[in-house]
């Protein structure tokens, strides 16, 4: 598969789940790619992992001089960036009278902050390049609908539809597409967690929660990281050029029913 030879894309939060998966299908397809995530250790494991076309950087979207210094290492070690997944972000759960503003705040500063002022880097980075580039956000079924127990999620989700409507209709005349994909339910260590949020706030065994949601996803399944990324070597592949400020559902059909 050769799709992406000769790309450079820098992956936030891809040291696990679903930033991973999509960095081992960039590698696969031909791109160099930068595992930019927060834990440093992780990064470093997942890029050796997969090997000499995969390297770790430090990034914490939430701090304007990292994001620097991450463009700045790609451009080092790459020579140039040509796709930027957004794809790092923090999920929390709590009834709307619990809710607290650190919570509120951590989950806006990463999913949402976060994800513009990376944004706004890699646009200015492939902006000097001259010659265009993909950036793919990662929103959520959480971006299109209300949850009962999961206000600030969605909220930051919707921004992040939103941001690529804005993104992506102002970047275009620099040749730069912006668009999205709104996954339902993925498996992992990210899942897991929300699992077990659920079983305190529901006062659900461990894992019933995860059933419950499977049993509705009319594909009968949770996806996997390998589900998604089709949708991004399209996205970020010359064969999207002309596709602006959409947000796709890649999602079983969950969205739909
Ligand atoms: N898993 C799902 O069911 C699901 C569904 C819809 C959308 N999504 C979205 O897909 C994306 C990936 O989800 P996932 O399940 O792989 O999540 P995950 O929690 O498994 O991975 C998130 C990664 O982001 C990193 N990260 C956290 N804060 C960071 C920061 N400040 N700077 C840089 N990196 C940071 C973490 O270290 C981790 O490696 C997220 O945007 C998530 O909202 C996930």
């Amino acid at each position: 598969m050769t799709r992406l030879i000769g790309k450079s894309a820098l992956i936030t939060g891809s040291a696990r789940g679903i930033g991973r998966g999509f960095a081992e299908r960039f590698v696969d397809e031909g791109a160099r790619v930068a595992i930019a995530d927060i834990n440093l250790e992780a990064a470093q494991e997942t890029a050796r992992a997969l090997g000499p076309a995969a390297y770790p950087v430090h990034l914490d979207v939430t701090d304007q001089s990292s994001i620097d210094a991450a463009m700045a290492t790609v451009e080092r070690i790459a020579g140039k960036l040509d796709i930027l997944i957004n794809n790092a972000a923090l999920f929390d759960a709590s009834e709307t009278v619990d809710i607290t503003r650190e919570s509120y705040e951590k989950l806006f500063a990463v999913n949402v902050s976060g994800s513009l002022f990376t944004l706004q880097a890699a646009a200015k980075q492939m902006i000097k390049q001259g010659h265009g580039g993909k950036i793919i956000n990662m929103a959520s079924q959480a971006g299109r609908r209300g949850e009962a127990l999961v206000m600030v999620y969605c909220a930051t989700k919707a921004a992040v539809i939103s941001m690529t409507q804005s993104a992506g209709l102002d970047l275009i005349r620099h040749g730069i597409n912006v668009n999205a994909i709104a996954p339902g339910v993925v498996d992992g260590e990210h899942w897991d967690h929300v699992d077990s949020m659920f079983a305190k706030l529901e006062g659900k065994p461990l894992g019933q929660k995860k059933a419950e949601v499977a049993a509705g996803v009319p594909a009968g399944r949770f996806a996997v990281p390998a589900d998604l990324t089709g949708m991004a070597v399209f996205l970020a592949s010359s064969e999207a050029d002309y596709i602006v400020s959409q947000t796709y559902n890649v999602d079983g059909g969950q969205w739909m029913s």
